[in-house]
């Protein structure tokens, strides 16, 4: 059985479930934080409900902070047929920011994959302008590969961005 707890210094990062609706939605329903994230921005707690219980088997995850046990963000590691490789996201809330959060979430996520589902190819890509994010996947190892463009499911906005790939033999 594959293993989905992921333990670092500060963090917990474990399956998401319906139990974290209210976090997501507190995150999904800030306009700064869904910015470049492809989801609508959230009106109401059963849009994340719904979201949840959509999710079945993916590797959907929340992070936890160990020294409160509140949850903080979320982030996945979904194998994405488009790029063969395994996609990286995240998003935090707006009061986590800036502590190094996701990067110390985005590398556990990468060696949880490789270890535990035999990932060796990962794909991660930001919008030019989310320089936060583009931190995160430099400092995860990623190479630029190539510009693209980032483009809301609900087709409202397209931003220019940049695609990076990680190899781990
Ligand atoms: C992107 C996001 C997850 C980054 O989370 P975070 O925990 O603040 O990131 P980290 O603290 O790990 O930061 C990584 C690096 O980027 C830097 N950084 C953080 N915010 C930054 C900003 N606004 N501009 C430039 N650099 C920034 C950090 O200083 C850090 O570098 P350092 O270690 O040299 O100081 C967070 O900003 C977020 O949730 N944004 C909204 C959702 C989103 O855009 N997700 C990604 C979609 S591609």
């Amino acid at each position: 059985m594959t293993v989905r707890k992921i333990e670092t210094e500060r963090l917990i990062i474990r399956p998401i479930n319906i139990d974290d609706a209210y976090d997501v939605f507190e995150w999904a329903s800030d306009p700064i934080v869904n910015k470049f994230m492809p989801y609508p921005l959230h009106d109401n707690i059963h849009q994340a409900e719904e979201w949840i219980s959509s999710l079945g088997h993916k590797n959907e995850f929340v992070f936890v902070l160990k020294s409160s046990g509140k949850v903080i963000g979320g982030g996945s590691m979904s194998y994405a047929e488009k790029y063969k490789a395994y996609e990286l996201g995240y998003n935090l809330k707006r009061l986590y920011w800036g502590m190094g959060y996701a990067t110390e979430a985005s590398k556990a996520m990468i060696q949880w994959a490789y270890k535990n589902l035999g990932a060796h190819d990962f794909f991660a890509r930001h919008a030019n302008e989310n320089h936060a994010s583009r931190n995160v996947i430099i400092k995860c190892g990623f190479q630029f590969e190539n510009y693209g463009k980032l483009e809301k499911y609900d087709g409202s906005e397209i931003f220019e961005a940049s695609c990076y790939r990680l190899h781990i033999e």
